[in-house]
């Protein structure tokens, strides 16, 4: 809610009372912020030409939000996924339990997979 008229950043003018919103599942998926593959899954989206994790800013990635409410445990988040994915990769491989079975959101307060996402692990050697 604005308290008073502004402007934002990109030059749009608010006036007070005003109420403003945004949709986070948009704008992860919008190209003219991710570019023309920004619907394709693309973890390397995240690495610089070195392999090495480059963060987004947290106004362009607005999972955690951003500003001074930002989450506060968005490293811990970060560390928690990091660990589990290292862990959970190094010891076994992962493929689609049905490659042929379309893969969609169930829409709800968090974003789940319809139908959950069944895979089969195999342990590497
Ligand atoms: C994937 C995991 C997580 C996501 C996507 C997430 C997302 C968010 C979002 C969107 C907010 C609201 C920020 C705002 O009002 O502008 C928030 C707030 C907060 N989060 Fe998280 N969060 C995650 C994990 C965690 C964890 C693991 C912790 C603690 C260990 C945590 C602690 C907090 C706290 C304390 C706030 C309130 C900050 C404030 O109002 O000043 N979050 N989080």
């Amino acid at each position: 809610m604005c308290f008073s008229d502004d402007t934002l950043p990109d030059g749009f003018s608010v006036t007070k009372g005003n109420l403003i919103s945004y949709v986070p599942y948009a704008m992860g998926r919008i190209k003219s912020l991710w570019g023309e593959d920004a619907e394709e899954f693309k973890p390397n989206r995240w690495l610089d030409e070195n392999g090495i994790f480059r963060q987004e800013s947290s106004f362009k990635f607005t999972a955690f939000q951003a500003g001074p409410r930002i989450c506060l445990g968005k490293e811990f988040a970060y560390r928690q996924m990091k660990v589990f994915a290292s862990v959970l990769l190094s010891a076994f491989s992962f493929k689609m339990a049905d490659e042929n079975k379309a893969v969609n959101y169930r829409t709800m307060l968090t974003l789940h997979i319809d139908g959950g996402l069944h895979l089969l692990a195999s342990r590497r050697r």
